[in-house]
């Protein structure tokens, strides 16, 4: 099944792909409003399913208005209102799924989860973030730095803080279509080794450092994101600031970047914790763009998962 579970399973060219048809849907789109349909309508007739076993704003609008774009159906429902916490297996609701809609996109809590969702389904499954990745995010981030910077594979691009789940997806992006890579994190706080594993096999220009000006020196890009993600437990608060506010992107930080460097966040922002509000309302701060392109990116994404 032509599934988009992460972004290592792809090729250069079929992420090249996806992201000029992001850009050409997007450049298609700049006179219609939003709720107008696009010229063509390569979804008409297909019905997708967005499932979310945790919260959201922008997967859930974005998925929603771009596949409404296309011509498709789509409704949203909750992990919790569905029978998966009553001892239904995954692999019994992916078939079951599989026999009402034409494709599904899943925010699930673990990753293991849509991987054994994406084994018994028969349709396309898409991954709204796990716990381990969010490909979808990375797939628009990469679209708004190439929109402002060129292409990835010449920019250097700084992760600061967390080495969590979007972190993990931007490892995978500059491991398949190449760039480079520096994440300024904690010691107590790496990407996962398996990431890291992945990315030194692909000989990719990853480094992890505890600095974050050593991270972001001379950088194109400087992302961060929020201290406690979702599946981190609410305990770990305390100890995530204090790991982490000397990793905050503030005027200082970007001080240290390249002088028109970019400042993106998938959002939801955590103001004057992990990014001040003058980086995150500067003039390097491309958010709303970011947040904008997950519409053409998704739409991008999902085109490709049904035209094989
Ligand atoms: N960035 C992102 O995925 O946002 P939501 O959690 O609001 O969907
Ligand atoms: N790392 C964050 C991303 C939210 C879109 C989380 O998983 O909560």
């Amino acid at each position: 099944m032509p599934h988009f579970l992460d972004l290592k399973d792809f090729s250069k060219a079929q992420l090249r792909a996806i992201l000029a048809e992001a850009a050409r849907r997007k450049a298609a789109r700049a006179t219609l409003s939003k709720g107008e349909p696009d010229k063509d309508q390569p979804l008409k007739g297909k019905a997708i399913a967005l499932v979310f076993e945790r919260p959201s704003t922008r997967t859930r609008f974005s998925f929603e208005m771009g596949i409404r774009q296309l011509g498709g159906e789509v409704f949203s429902i909750s992990g919790a209102e569905m029978q998966l916490g009553r001892g239904e297996t995954i692999a019994d609701t992916a078939r079951v799924v599989s026999r009402y809609v034409d494709g599904v996109m899943i925010r699930a809590k673990s990753h293991d989860t849509i991987l054994e969702f994406a084994s018994a389904a028969s349709i396309p499954v898409v991954n709204g973030l796990t716990n381990l990745t969010h490909p979808c995010q990375v797939m628009a981030d990469v679209q708004t730095l190439e929109e402002k910077k060129g292409e990835l594979s010449k920019l250097r691009v700084a992760w600061v803080g967390d080495g969590n789940n979007v972190c993990a997806s931007w490892i995978e992006a500059i491991g398949v279509m190449g760039g480079s890579l520096k994440i300024g994190c904690p010691a107590e706080l790496p990407p996962k080794p398996e990431f890291l594993a992945w990315a030194k096999a692909q000989k990719a220009d990853v480094q992890v450092m505890a600095s974050p000006q050593e991270a972001v020196a001379g950088a194109d890009c400087v992302i961060t994101d929020a201290w406690l993600s979702m599946h981190d437990p609410d305990e770990e608060k305390a100890r995530r600031h204090a790991l982490l506010s000397p990793y905050q992107v503030n005027d200082a930080l970007m001080a240290k970047a390249a002088k028109d460097a970019l400042f993106m966040h998938c959002l939801p922002a955590h103001r004057n914790e992990e990014v001040t509000d003058s980086v995150f309302d500067g003039p390097h701060s491309v958010v709303f763009d970011e947040a904008e392109n997950r519409v053409h990116a998704q739409k991008a994404i999902l085109l490709s998962c049904f035209a094989k």
